[in-house]
């Protein structure tokens, strides 16, 4: 069998660096898509993951443009073979009180976070539905599940993408195309370390696991979840916030 195609968008922030890492240390061939003009953040992923020599590659393309999704979709596929793997993981926040949120502060972020989702598996899911074989994970997040202060439009969006993930799950189901979501908590990435650090300290004091997560403590989810054996997991989200909320 040919290596699993797999697209992770986001691919190369923080967690999606360390999703592209485990995708290719367990045989995929891994296409980190993500803003062609992050030089900089670019130049350190490379360095990153240059041990995986060609099996992570970078592609650019802006998961809140329908058409970017669609020529980046097909550039791959030409390029690498069909695509048996997404992971949607791109995801801004625009942290602000809805009494002081603009109207751009709410679009662009649901264009990137809930669009974005829409876009890319709305051009790969005929693809994995004819091929009979897909695994799409979106990357959603505690605060779509418990609400934070000041995330209106991020807990919005991030709700919104579970919603998603079922009904699509249910479109899909028999052919052999899962689709989960898995609820990251407080994590150490950039996004988090953005938050000013007396509320970081209070959120983290709340982690019964009492630190905050590892991107490798995500990967390692979508890895199971998008397992070629994982066919009978499917419209589920996965909570992996070291107990900071439980619910079954
Ligand atoms: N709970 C209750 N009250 C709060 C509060 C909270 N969490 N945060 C602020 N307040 C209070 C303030 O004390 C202040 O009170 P006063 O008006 O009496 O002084 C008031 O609310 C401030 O309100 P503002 O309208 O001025 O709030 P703001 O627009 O300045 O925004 C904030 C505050 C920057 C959003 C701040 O609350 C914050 O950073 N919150 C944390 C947001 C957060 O956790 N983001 C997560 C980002 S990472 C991520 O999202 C990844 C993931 O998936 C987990």
């Amino acid at each position: 069998m040919n290596k699993r195609v797999a697209i992770v968008t986001g691919g190369i922030g923080g967690l999606g660096t360390e999703i592209c890492k485990q995708l290719a240390a367990s045989g995929r061939q891994v296409i980190a898509a993500d803003l062609g003009n992050r030089q900089e953040r670019l130049g350190a992923f490379r360095e990153e993951t240059k041990e995986f020599n060609g099996h992570i590659v970078f592609a650019p393309a802006d998961v809140a443009n329908f058409d970017d999704c669609a020529a980046m979709v097909k550039h791959v596929a030409e390029k690498y073979g069909s695509i048996d793997i997404v992971v949607n993981a791109a995801g801004i926040t625009r942290d602000t009180s809805l009494k002081k949120m603009s109207q751009a502060q709410w679009s662009d972020l649901m264009h990137v976070n809930l669009d974005g989702v829409f876009n890319m598996c709305r051009n790969v899911v005929d693809g994995m539905s004819d091929r009979g074989f897909g695994r799409i994970v979106n990357i959603s997040s505690v605060n779509g599940q418990t609400g934070q202060f000041g995330q209106t439009n991020y807990s919005a969006a991030k709700a919104g993408m579970h919603g998603f993930t079922m009904a699509l799950a249910r479109e899909v189901a028999k052919k052999g195309v899962t689709v989960n979501s898995v609820s990251p908590g407080y994590c150490r990435t950039e996004m988090v370390m953005k938050v000013p650090e007396d509320i970081r300290n209070q959120i983290v004091a709340q982690i019964p696991v009492g630190r905050l997560g590892e991107p490798s403590d995500i990967a390692r989810t979508v890895a199971f979840l998008t397992a070629d054996d994982a066919g009978f997991i499917t419209g589920a989200n996965v909570p992996v916030n070291g107990g900071y909320f439980m619910s079954f």
